[in-house]
């Protein structure tokens, strides 16, 4: 089963297509926060067994998140590897659902990078215990050994920055 959220999707893409043209069967559930922001459907469509669409608000397909139908799709049985990219708070809780049925699962982390090449440390990620760096090491991880709530922690270490910068820009483009 691949699940992906918001832009992750296209991460996700050539992975599903890959495990589908190696013979698998392939249920993917994709979801956004509504219709508008969903990205290619027609492609992951293609590129799997079996597509289940949904939108937090509804507006598309199953009217909620795609945690809740990858809960159903593994009640419905058999899975073998679930592979789950997108929002942090989206694989966390992927990960949970799939942990309490022991399906081993893939996530693609997104920790701040800077120089990606291994040497700054800034992309550093704890999974099993261990220091990773997501840019080098990754960045797909076993999704049951990763520390999310310190990834979500470091992810927020430049909101303030982030937002003046933000503000800046808009200051500039007169919007
Ligand atoms: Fe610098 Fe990964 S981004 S070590």
């Amino acid at each position: 089963v691949c699940v992906g959220g918001g832009t992750g999707v296209a991460v996700l893409h050539p992975i599903t297509r890959a495990l589908k043209e190696a013979g698998n069967h392939v249920i993917c559930i994709i979801g956004a926060r509504t219709k508008d922001l969903l990205i290619l459907e027609d492609q992951m469509k293609a590129a799997s067994t079996d597509l289940r669409v949904c939108t937090d608000d509804g507006s598309y397909g199953h009217h909620g998140f795609v945690t809740e139908v990858v809960k159903e799709v593994l009640e419905e049985g058999d899975v073998k590897l679930a592979v789950a990219i997108g929002p942090v708070p989206m694989m966390k809780a992927a990960v949970n659902i799939t942990k309490a049925y022991d399906v081993k699962t893939l996530v693609s982390l997104n920790p701040i990078m800077i120089d990606g090449t291994g040497m700054c440390g800034g992309c550093r990620v704890t999974v099993g215990g261990k220091t990773r760096f997501a840019c080098v090491d990754g960045p797909e991880f076993d999704g049951h050994e990763v520390n999310f709530d310190e990834l979500i922690m470091r992810l927020q270490a430049y909101l303030e920055d982030e937002k003046e910068s933000y503000e800046h820009y808009c200051t500039i483009r007169g919007t």
